[in-house]
Order: structure tokens, then sequence, then C-alpha cells
């Protein structure tokens, strides 16, 4: 088990490259069970997650080797349906396959994902939408057991937006025989990015990044090179790690569309922020200003910057709030900031902040990624030394977090613990 081991107080001054993101890249991955020629995938984040999603595609007959962000995949042999729990409970993006494996092989036995520690994270709309395509589901042994021996065309409203329900019964209809209708689909990049990559595969998909989707079903896919877009929550994470260490940060090879919200609330706190191309620059405020926050589905305010920014608000110049309305159990890191002296108040799915001046360091446990992203944001510019524990969190979302960070000018190093 290793830890984060921070000294605080410094500014982060200089340029980092933001790389491929984490939840465009599984999606894309799972797509490689659609077709039995080659998938090239360039800008894959080294990344644990990438890790566990080639060794479920192992499982499932898709051969997979990565060189310097360069992930070629294929199908080799016999392929399988079952998605092990062993494997699933490590990442519920695993639920990813259920889909595509539907829609190749006509039955899939994938591990139910359960919950974690941001919420039951329940798959209802997932199952609801591939039973109206006509797959027989039953629940046992904890699995999701899924027939169809071909998936058929319907129109499909999902109750809520959820971003891997789009992209699962994208992938499923692709196959589909007639024409699938998604209404209240997830606009969010990474949905975008798989929609470009089936179609470039072959398939018929239109309405990608409105909330109507529509598409046509074919008979079968071929292969297709495809470079994955970069990780707007590693982007926005480290422009809130710039304007809370009131630093000077140029970031590179981003899309700045793709955090527009942020870049809005963060103008609003105080930051000065100027973008051209796939560059941005953010200049911290020597006051951080108090600003609202409510999450929303894209292109609101990300739920996965609703931790980082709660740690910049707990230093902010005033009283905030911060709203979570898509997750259920989202505030893991209130507790723990609050160690570190800040003063959040959880009530309800609001959590209100009293900024103080400083935090002080102390002993912190990360419990998921993005509130282990938050903690090292805390640890940036509280006084002391700051150690962070269980930083596997970190390591399923972030590439080299803490490369990136002393390239910036922080004192920050990983440490084994022997526990
Ligand atoms: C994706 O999770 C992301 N993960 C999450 O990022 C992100 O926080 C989330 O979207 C919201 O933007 C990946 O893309 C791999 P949802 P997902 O389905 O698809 C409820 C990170 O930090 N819901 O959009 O699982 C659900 O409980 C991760 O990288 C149902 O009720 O989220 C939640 O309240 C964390 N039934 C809401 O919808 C369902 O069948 C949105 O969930 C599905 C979802």
């Amino acid at each position: 088990m290793d830890k984060i081991v921070i000294q605080g107080g410094l500014p982060l001054k200089g340029r980092i490259k933001i790389s491929g993101s984490k939840n465009a890249a599984l999606p894309l991955m799972a797509a490689s069970l659609l077709t039995d020629s080659k998938l090239i995938l360039s800008h894959v984040p080294s990344l644990m997650d990438i890790q566990t999603m080639m060794r479920l595609l192992k499982v499932l007959g898709i051969h997979s080797s990565m060189m310097f962000g360069r992930l070629a995949l294929q199908a080799k042999g016999r392929r399988g349906h079952e998605a092990p729990y062993d494997i699933v409970r490590k990442m519920r993006a695993s639920i990813l396959v259920l889909g595509p494996l539907l829609a190749k092989l006509g039955k899939a036995r994938v591990s139910l994902p359960g919950g974690c520690a941001i919420g039951a994270r329940p798959i209802n709309l997932h199952l609801k939408a591939l039973e109206a395509m006509g797959a027989k589901i039953k629940l046992e042994e904890g699995y999701v057991n899924a027939v169809c021996p071909r998936l058929k065309g319907a129109r499909i409203v999902f109750d809520d937006v959820t971003v891997t329900g789009t992209e699962n019964i994208m992938m499923a209809a692709v196959l589909a025989k007639g024409r699938t209708i998604l209404e209240n689909a997830a606009l969010e990049p990474e949905v975008t990015d798989l929609a470009d990559l089936l179609n470039h595969m072959g398939a018929k998909i239109a309405g990608v990044g409105t909330s109507t989707i529509e598409i046509e079903g074919v008979d079968d896919l071929g292969g297709a090179s495809h470079t994955v877009i970069p990780d707007r929550i590693e982007a926005g994470t480290f422009m809130i790690a710039a304007a809370m260490t009131r630093g000077d940060v140029i970031l590179e090879g981003l899309n700045p569309s793709h955090v527009d919200a942020l870049t809005q609330k963060l103008r609003d706190a105080g930051a000065t922020i100027e973008s051209n191309g796939s560059r941005l620059r953010l200049i911290g405020p020597r006051e951080i200003k108090p600003v609202d926050v409510k999450t929303a589905p894209f292109p609101g305010f990300a739920t996965d910057f609703q931790a980082q920014f709660t740690a910049l608000m707990s230093v902010a110049n005033g009283q905030s709030t911060i709203t979570e309305t898509i997750f259920e159990n989202r505030f893991m890191h209130v507790p723990e900031l609050n160690r570190m002296g800040a003063q959040l108040e959880v009530k309800g799915n609001m959590v209100v902040i009293k900024g103080v001046e400083r935090l002080q360091s102390a002993p912190i446990m990360a419990s998921d990624l993005r509130a282990s992203a938050s903690l090292v944001l805390a640890g940036l510019v509280a006084k002391g030394v700051t150690d962070i524990h269980r930083v596997y969190h970190i390591d399923r979302g972030y590439e080299s977090i803490e490369k990136k960070l002393r390239r910036l000018g922080a004192k920050v190093k990983r440490a084994k613990v022997r526990y």
C-alpha cells in the first residue's frame, strides 16, 4: 500500500500535458467486442482501470497490447460471454461489456457491479432498455443473465440521464435489427467519442451530442483506428489545483469546451483563465471568492469536479454551498477535509462551507477516486506535510499524478506503507 506525502504552501507553476480520458477509453475498449477486426486506440492513459478492462476483455476472447498509449485490440480464438465477479468488483465500468456481448453473441453473464463509496449505483436503466430491445434478463447469484438471439430496435426513454447506460445501449443497438431511438440520452463528451468510433467501424448513429440519438442497426462492424479524447476531469482537477495554490499553469492537449461550466465557476472565484485551441492558462487569484455550485449532467457542472471544488471553497474568503444532485453519497471527502481544519457541514445533498484562512496538514485517507483528488489539492495548500493513505484510489483515474505535480513545482512524493 502506498501513501502520497505532500509539503503544502507552494504555488503550481509551469505547463502539463493532459492525458487521454479514462471514461472515454473504457467504453471504446468495450466496443472491440462488437467486431472480429482489429481496433487501434491511441492516447490511452496508463491507469489501473485500463489494465482491469484489458484483463476482462482477455477473458472474453479479446487480446490486447499497449505500447506508449497505443492499444491494439483484436478478437482471437474462442469468445467468452461471462464477466466474472472478481474483475467486475474492481471496476464498475465492467458493466459496459453487457451491451456489446448481447449484441454480438446473443448472450451475456455479467456480475452485478454492486455499489461503491459514492452510492448504490444501480443498473436498472441499462436492463430496462435491453429488455425493451427483446433481451430476456434474469438476476441470479449476483449475476445478470441476458439472452437474445438478435436484439431489435426500440424507442427508449431513459428516466434519468445515465452516461454508461447511454453507452451500453448504444453499443447494443448498433447490431440490432431495425432502428433504435434513445431519448434523454447523456450528452457527455465520452458518449460522443464512443459514437464517433462506432460510426468509423460502420455503425449508423445520428444525433450524437444531443439528447435524442438515432441508431440504424447493421449486420456487422469492421475495425478502426481512433484517438481517445483528452481527460476533462484530469484537466479540471489541475485547473482547480492552480487556482487553489494561487499558481500559474498552462494545460496542453485539452478540449476547453469540455470544461466550460467549471471555467465559469473558477472565473467567479477570481481566477484568470485564457484558452485557445487545445491550450488553457489559469492564473490563480490572490483571494479566492466563495461561489455556490450545483452539479448537473453535461454541459452542467460535472459531479466529478464536486469534491475538488469543495476543497477549493474550503479556503475561500466567505461562505458557499455545493449541491450534489447526481450521487447520493458523494461527500466522503468532507470528514477528511474537516480533519485538516476545513469547516464543512453536510445538510442532505448539500455541503455548507465556511472558508478558512489555511488548512492544516493531517494524516488522511482516500475513499474514492475524486475524493482522493480533493485531498491531494488540500495537501498542496495545507500548512506542513500531509500524508494521504490508500492512494490506489487515485491511481485508478490519474496518470502519474505526483510526477505531473512535481513538474509544476509541488513537493510531493509516494512512499511505501507497511500496515
Ligand atoms: C459515469 O458513471 C462515470 N463513469 C462517473 O465517473 C461519473 O461520475 C458519472 O458517469 C456521472 O457523470 C464512467 O463513465 C466510467 P450514471 P455512471 O449512470 O455511468 C443513476 C469517475 O470518477 N442511475 O450517469 O455509472 C445513478 O445512480 C466516475 O470517473 C440509475 O439510477 O453514472 C446516478 O445517481 C465516478 N440507474 C445517476 O443515475 C441506472 O441504471 C447518474 O449515473 C444508471 C444510473
